[in-house]
Formats: structure tokens, C-alpha cells, sequence
């Protein structure tokens, strides 16, 4: 965990910006994967970490904001406990290296609870996103499961995603320790993207290095020869000569916080004429956004950047046509980029989003639109220094999309939907890098990954099979 101080902090602030009331934050408890002993693997709330650190399960923290005390509750290891899973330092320990002098067993919980309650201290609770947590919680504050919705609070949520979109030099530390297990994991994909592989051993390996980095994947792998599909956890086709594939995958250091990379190979090392014509639109749209993102710009603005290259792109190569700008204002870019540009990251993969996407990604300044495709983006709001977020823009030739919007005549003047047919077995490619918003421009973290299309080739060669 960071120095004692960091925690320590970060609840100052969070006191500061919200000023009376108790804060109420639940850990995360085991979860049962096949029988109640037989668990996934241990995966502590993000908010409890960023302000408490403790990656133990059944915790819970309170800042009294009225009294300036910060409290743990857990309860201590018995002697069946530390049988089967070994010695383990009391609450009052581990609370203390996080700067919390004030510790109790699980079960005071409920009485510090109920005598805020009638104190008149107001009660302030994070969205739940765990049944077991939303039962605790309607425990706890005598209430029905949905009834807690009315101690979810607004100002909470926006002080703690104010905190934690601001990114430290720690956190950057810790985003870039990531990305370094995320280019050995993305070299290695690359290598093993040979004739005759099946996808589910090369996922497999990339999985495995995330493990031996300290940490999991940050999301389950998204791997495919069909990368038209675009959040594609199947991993059983076999790669073949003349497809690409997507590799999406990032994963978390020992602390949580992530990264999230794609790269997209031609299976075999080698890229066709074809597949290099719109991987290089890819890439500028890709290229163009690290150049333009800077504090005050807004990332709905690097979106529609990203989706004008690729429409540009389209349309030299025939199969977009007419005036881009009216295009894209119309959303018809969207038949080949139907996501978003990219989102936050920390201590999650899309940072924070349990707290509500839209708070996150938009506010007052800015709203999500209701366009396909430009609704899907979670980030659109202002940039500012300290923000990470991720940049991947995307070409996919969907067939089922495709059919549908010729069908239903759609763009007829911006898609050229007879040039399009011959398309249609190509597969998708993503591009995507973790930014971090600096001074004056970004930063792309990390050691660089293999990029261009010399650098993959390069990369290629060197095939691990
Ligand atoms: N992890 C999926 C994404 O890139 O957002
Ligand atoms: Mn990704
Ligand atoms: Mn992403």
C-alpha cells in the first residue's frame, strides 16, 4: 500500500469538500464461486482502497466528518482462521499503517450507526453494485434493499470522483508498473499470432503473465480473429492467414490499478495491402487524439477528431463518400466505429463507473447524445491535468450492421454499401493506449508497445511458437 499519509489525505480532502456527516464505505466480502468455500479470487472495493488501502475482505470504514475521526471496523483472525489461512496482522495493526487510529469489532458497526442516526448526522452512502453489500447495508440502516438508494449521496459521489480522477504521482507510478506487465502481455500475444494457433492459448499465456506480474487481468481478456465483435470473450477459433487479431487486455498491479491496451496483428506477421489500408486509419485517428488531447479540451470533441480520421480515411479508400464533417455530425461514421473513443482509468479498468457513468464521463457542460455510436462514449466531458484515460479508436466491419443499415437504406449518401460487400470477412481493429493529461498536451504511458506497422512486423518475426 502507499505511504500512511497518502490515505490520510485523501480523507482530509473528502472531509473538506463534503463538510458534515458521516461517510459509510463497505469492503468487499468473498464471493462464492461454485460452493460458499470455494471462492473467486479476493477483489476489494475500489473506494475502500483508494481512501482506506486495506485489500482484506469484511471490512468497513467511517469518516465522521463532525468529529474529524476516521474508524475500521473488522474483525480479528481466530485460531480456525489462522489455521487454514495463516497468521494475520490484528484490524488494529493494519488500520494503523493507514493512518486510523479508531478500530472495532464488525458487530459495533450497527451501534456507531444508529447513534449518528440519532444524532441527526446525516448518513452518506457510495451506488452498490453486490447483493451482499446492498443486504448489509439494508441491515445496517434498517431499511428495505432498495431503500438504500436514499442514503446514496450526490454530493459524495461527486467529491470522490473529483479525488480520484486527479491522478498522483503514486498512482502514475503504479498505472505505468501496469502497462509494463501489459506490454510483455501484448508482445507475447503478438508472437503467438501464428497459422493453426487457437485463440484460447494465446489468451491463456497473456492471462498467465498478468498473474505472475502480482496482480489479475483488469478485465477478462478480449481476444478474437473476430474482432468485428467488439467485447469478444470467446477464445476458441483457430487464427488463419489473411485475418487480424484483436488483442484487449490489460490487467492490475498488486495495489489495483490497471491498464488496458489493444493492439490488432495480422495473423502470421505479416500485414496484406488491405488490412495495412485500414490499419493505417487506425492508427491516425489514434495518433491524432495523443497530439489534441490537453487540458479544457473536451474529450466528446477528441471523439468526433477520432471518428473524422476514420471517415476521412473511409472515404480515400472509396467505401465512405460525400461531405465527412455533415457525415459524422450525422453519426454515419458509426457503421465502422460504433463505440467510444475511451474512458477513465485507475483503480478500475473504466475508472469509477460503479459511481454512475454519467457522473464520471459528462457533466453540466456537457450531456451524452442520444446517436448511436456517440452514445456510447463514457468519457466526453473536459479534460484536465492528472486525468488518465484510455484512447482507442476502432475500424470494424460488422456484417450484421452492415446488412441492416443497407436494408434500411441508412447514409445511402455518405456509405458506399457495394464497395462495402467485399469487406464484410475482414474482422475489426482497435487501437488502444493509456494517456495521461499533462501541462499542456498528454502523455502516453508506459514503455512503448509495438505500434506501427514496421514495429509489429518487427515484433512479428520474432514469432515464440
Ligand atoms: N476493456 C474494454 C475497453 O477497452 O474498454
Ligand atoms: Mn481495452
Ligand atoms: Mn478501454
Amino acid at each position: 500500500m502507499f505511504k500512511e499519509e497518502v490515505y490520510k489525505n485523501r480523507r482530509q480532502k473528502l472531509k473538506e469538500k463534503i463538510g458534515t456527516g458521516i461517510l459509510l464505505f463497505l469492503g468487499n466480502t468473498e464471493a462464492a464461486f461454485n460452493y460458499p468455500s470455494n471462492t473467486y479470487s479476493f477483489r476489494q472495493d475500489s473506494d475502500f482502497l483508494y481512501f482506506f488501502g486495506l485489500d482484506q475482505p469484511d471490512l468497513a470504514g467511517i469518516i465522521d466528518i463532525d468529529t474529524g475521526e476516521d474508524y475500521i471496523f473488522g474483525n480479528d483472525f481466530e485460531l480456525d482462521d489462522i489455521i487454514w489461512m495463516g497468521p494475520q496482522a490484528s484490524v488494529k495493526d493494519r488500520a494503523a499503517r493507514v493512518g486510523v487510529k479508531n478500530t472495532g469489532a464488525l458487530k459495533n458497526l450497527e451501534e456507531v450507526i444508529s447513534i449518528a442516526a440519532k444524532k441527526g448526522q446525516k448518513i452518506h452512502i457510495l451506488p452498490q453494485y453486490r447483493n451482499a453489500n446492498i443486504i448489509k447495508l439494508a441491515d445496517l440502516l434498517s431499511v428495505s434493499h432498495d431503500g438504500i438508494k436514499t442514503f446514496v449521496s450526490l454530493e459524495f459521489i461527486k467529491a470522490v470522483i473529483s479525488l480520484r480522477s486527479i491522478k498522483d504521482e503514486y498512482e502514475i507510478v503504479e498505472i505505468e508498473k501496469a502497462i509494463e506487465t501489459a506490454h510483455l502481455m501484448h508482445t507475447t500475444s503478438m508472437k503467438m499470432a501464428m497459422p493453426g494457433t487457437i485463440e484460447q492459448k494465446i489468451a491463456g499465456t497473456i492471462e498467465g503473465i498478468a498473474l505472475s506480474g502480482g496482480g489479475s487481468v483488469s478485465f477478462p481478456v478480449i481476444l478474437s480473429t473476430h474482432g468485428e465483435t467488439l467485447h469478444n470473450h470467446h477464445h476458441n477459433n483457430i487464427l488463419e492467414t489473411g485475418r487480424m487479431m484483436v488483442t484487449d487486455a490489460g490487467c492490475e498491479t498488486a495495489l489495483h490499478y490497471a491498464s488496458d491496451i489493444t493492439r490488432t496483428v495480422p495473423v502470421g506477421g505479416k500485414f496484406n495491402q488491405r488490412q495495412k489500408e485500414i490499419y493505417e486509419i487506425v492508427l491516425k485517428a489514434n495518433l491524432e487524439v495523443i497530439n489534441n488531447s490537453k487540458p479544457d479540451v473536451f474529450y466528446k470533441d477528441m471523439h468526433l477528431l477520432a471518428a473524422k480520421t476514420i471517415a476521412s480515411g473511409l472515404k480515400e479508400l472509396g467505401l465512405m463518400k460525400g461531405n465527412i464533417d455533415e457525415a459524422v455530425n450525422l453519426g454515419a461514421h458509426a457503421l465502422f466505429m460504433p463505440h467510444g473513443l475511451g474512458h477513465m482509468m485507475g483503480l478500475d479498468v473504466h475508472d469509477m463507473e460503479g459511481l454512475g457513468e454519467n457522473y464520471v464521463g459528462y457533466d453540466e457542460e456537457v450531456q451524452r447524445s442520444e446517436q448511436f455510436g456517440l452514445a456510447f462514449l463514457r468519457l466526453a466531458k473536459r479534460l484536465k491535468k492528472g486525468y488518465v484515460l484510455t484512447d482507442e479508436p476502432g475500424i470494424y466491419f460488422i456484417p450484421a450492421l452492415i446488412d441492416l443499415w443497407k436494408k434500411e437504406n441508412k447514409f445511402t449518401d455518405f456509405i458506399n454499401y457495394s464497395k462495402l460487400e467485399s469487406y464484410k470477412d475482414f474482422g475489426g481493429i482497435r487501437i488502444e493506449d493509456d494517456l495521461l493529461i499533462t501541462d499542456n498536451g498528454c502523455k502516453v504511458l508506459g514503455k512503448p508497445i509495438p505500434k506501427t506497422v514496421a514495429e509489429i512486423e518487427e515484433t512479428m518475426k520474432k514469432n515464440s511458437n
